[in-house]
């Protein structure tokens, strides 16, 4: 059942689309108030567990920590953050029935719908208490009861709509590195491959391609001709994805600036000017995403790029980043000048605060307004909505320009409902063993609130890829819809021919390819039925206190689980089996093991050149002969695996 309370005045984020009629007297678990901001208490009994918050640190179970949603451009992921770059708002607390004078079931999720900043204390500064709070009490909260939190999880899902579905060939492989300036340097990458016989579906274009950085251009020199260039890799059934940045150039003569100049669809300053920021190309524009017109003026300028041949986009720098914005250039000259001119005394410590904490500022956030409908609304009270809508825009448009054709898109910064037009990466992180346990745990979460085309930067955006590390990452990358190889100029190149063993990456991304029509099929499955791609233990083995307790493996679909290897010169990982289960690797020469295993505790091996997969009991997954793109997948090369005498219901379209 679901419950809808409206509080004050709530800003329409269209990310319910389901009519859901007011609830009448008070919520029924919690204590809400709403007389200076508003806030939600909860009391926890030791067993509740708490999930949800999509693209949010830490564990699957949120326990334990502060979560705050703010879409951030913050590239450092490590534990103590608070706010990633997704603000997703649906929690469910789970449980805890046990405890004496509780209700039998008092599991319940609540859907904050908020636009700004919001704080999920969930046993934080009292451990037994959860607390959900922002300052202005105006929200939308939607209260769900039902059986148990996975049947909680898919009637939010049915009234938060259905979930993207990209191309297939976005279910390949694609390398991404941000520096990748001529058409050799993609030539090269799809030489590589081909002469290593290696699968490639996408290669990415990071903002290299573009003429100084501005959107909807490309660079003259090097791409004097890019429709045939697009064409030439076509040819070799590869597709290029270019990057597209929120900020539009400041720039005389060029057409977008002086357009959304001319129509008034960027953000603007209290006194009417428009608000100017520096991010990659200098000084930007915000195009106003909040406001419809602007919405489909910028999706329409998608148009240039569909037009010349391009069939995927990534969307980003949309929370928005701002490096520093033109007040606060202003107030650092300012500042100098009175060093300079002897007025001020010069402290380092102070110089690098104030140089460091020019980027993505509250401040600045507050300086902007969007023009919704007619009304003013000042930028950091609809901030998460911000990156959502960028997407949305370029959702709209595909629509409106390429009516019979899935377009791959993913975004970095996100809100509950962009999941209907786009899918996430979730950004800058590091090549560090922990964020392959970090990628793992979001994937489940993510799930929980729609977005179902996800993925990390494989091997990590910053930082140095050892070839172990690239390698135990891609094994779990197999799995994950987004599979894509990303990192940051400066860094080691970590595309497959920069270290010792191509062949160990032709085999797992082999795998990749030989488990795409069983990944797809699950793909399709869960966007058709509100369903999870990916589970924690606990949705499925909800009476096993172990498995519940679980969260470095997942169950993928409803016939497998997947426990990645993510710690350094391991020779193998424990699993912990709430069942019978068949244990798959796929070995190095293309061949099998297979093994069937009794519930309970276990330790498997697997080589650095393994992938491993559990295939749960009486249950069978289909596999094709691997080939170098999604569209040379030959059906008729299907088998099964798993227990021959199970059913599987293979999705295709
Ligand atoms: C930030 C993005 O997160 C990253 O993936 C990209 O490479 C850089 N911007 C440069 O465009």
């Amino acid at each position: 059942m679901i419950q809808k309370y409206t509080f004050g005045a709530p800003f329409e984020t269209d990310a319910v689309v389901a009519l859901i009629p007011a609830a009448s007297g008070t919520p029924a678990f919690g204590n809400f108030s709403a007389d200076h901001g508003f806030s939600f208490a909860y009391d926890l009994s030791p067993d509740h567990k708490v999930y949800g918050l999509g693209e949010a640190n830490r564990g699957i179970d949120k326990r334990g920590y502060v979560y705050v949603s703010c879409c951030s451009d913050d590239p450092i992921h490590t534990e103590d953050k608070h706010s990633l770059y997704g603000a997703h708002n649906f929690i469910i607390v789970s449980g805890g029935s046990d405890a004496p004078g509780r209700p039998s079931s008092d599991s319940f999720g609540l859907f904050f719908d908020y636009p700004g900043t919001m704080t999920f204390d969930i046993g934080y500064s009292h451990r037994d208490l959860l607390t959900v709070s922002c300052d202005k009490p105006d929200l939308y909260l939607y209260m769900i009861t039902g059986e148990d939190p996975y049947d909680i999880v898919r009637q939010f899902r049915r009234i938060i709509g259905k979930s993207y579905i990209p191309p297939k060939f976005a279910f390949g492989y694609g390398q991404s590195r941000w520096g990748y300036t001529v058409p050799d340097d993609f030539r090269k990458v799809a030489d590589q491959h081909r002469e290593h016989d290696i699968p490639l579906d996408m290669i990415y274009m990071d903002i290299e391609y573009m003429d100084h950085y501005k959107d909807f251009t490309v660079d003259p020199q090097n791409f004097p001709d890019f429709p045939a260039f697009v064409n030439e890799m076509k040819q070799r059934d590869i597709r290029l994805i270019p990057i597209i940045d929120a900020g539009v150039k400041v720039e005389p003569g060029y057409q977008i600036y002086e357009e959304g100049v001319e129509k008034g669809y960027f953000c603007k300053r209290e006194d009417g000017t428009e608000f100017e920021a520096c991010v990659w190309p200098g000084m930007t524009h915000f195009p106003d995403f909040l406001n419809h017109q602007a919405r489909k003026w910028f999706g329409d300028q998608y148009k240039f790029l569909l037009d010349a041949g391009i069939e995927g986009f990534w969307n980003d720098m949309n929370e928005p980043a701002i490096f520093f914005s033109a007040e606060g250039e202003a107030e650092i000259r300012a500042w100098m000048e009175k060093i300079l001119q002897g007025e001020l005394s010069f402290h380092s410590f102070d110089f690098s605060d104030r140089s460091k904490t020019l980027a993505n500022r509250p401040e600045d956030y507050c300086r902007f307004y969007h023009d919704v409908n007619g009304k003013r609304v000042r930028h950091d009270q609809v901030h998460n909505l911000y990156g959502a809508n960028m997407s949305r825009a370029a959702g709209e448009a595909f629509v409106r320009l390429v009516p019979d054709k899935r377009i791959l898109m993913f975004s970095r910064a996100s809100y509950i409902g962009m999941h209907r037009y786009s899918g996430i990466w979730t950004g800058d992180n590091m090549s560090w063993w922990s964020h392959i346990l970090l990628n793992l745990k979001m994937l489940p979460s993510l799930n929980m609130c729609g977005f179902l085309y996800i993925g990390a930067d494989l091997g990590g955006f910053g930082c140095d890829a050892t070839e172990d590390l690239m390698l135990r990452w891609l094994a779990l990358g197999v799995f994950t819809p987004l599979m894509r190889n990303h990192s940051a100029a400066g860094t080691r190149e970590q595309e497959f021919y920069q270290f010792d063993h191509p062949e160990d990456f032709r085999h797992v991304i082999q795998v990749r390819y030989r488990l795409i029509p069983y990944l797809y099929s699950e793909y399709l499955k869960a966007a058709q039925n509100d369903d999870l791609m990916f589970k924690p233990l606990a949705f499925v083995y909800s009476q096993d206190r172990i498995a519940c307790g679980i969260e470095d493996q997942l169950i993928l679909g409803n016939e497998t689980m997947i426990a990645p290897i993510y710690t350094q010169n391991a020779i193998g990982r424990p699993v912990y089996l709430p069942e019978e289960m068949m244990l798959v690797k796929f070995l190095p020469d293309g061949t099998l093991y297979q093994e069937i295993m009794p519930a309970g505790h276990h330790f498997i091996e697997v080589a650095l050149n393994e992938v491993p997969l559990f295939i749960r009991k009486d249950r069978k997954i289909p596999l094709v002969k691997a080939a170098n793109r999604v569209s040379a997948l030959d059906m008729e090369t299907l088998i099964y695996i798993g227990y021959p005498d199970a059913l599987y219901e293979l999705v295709e379209d």
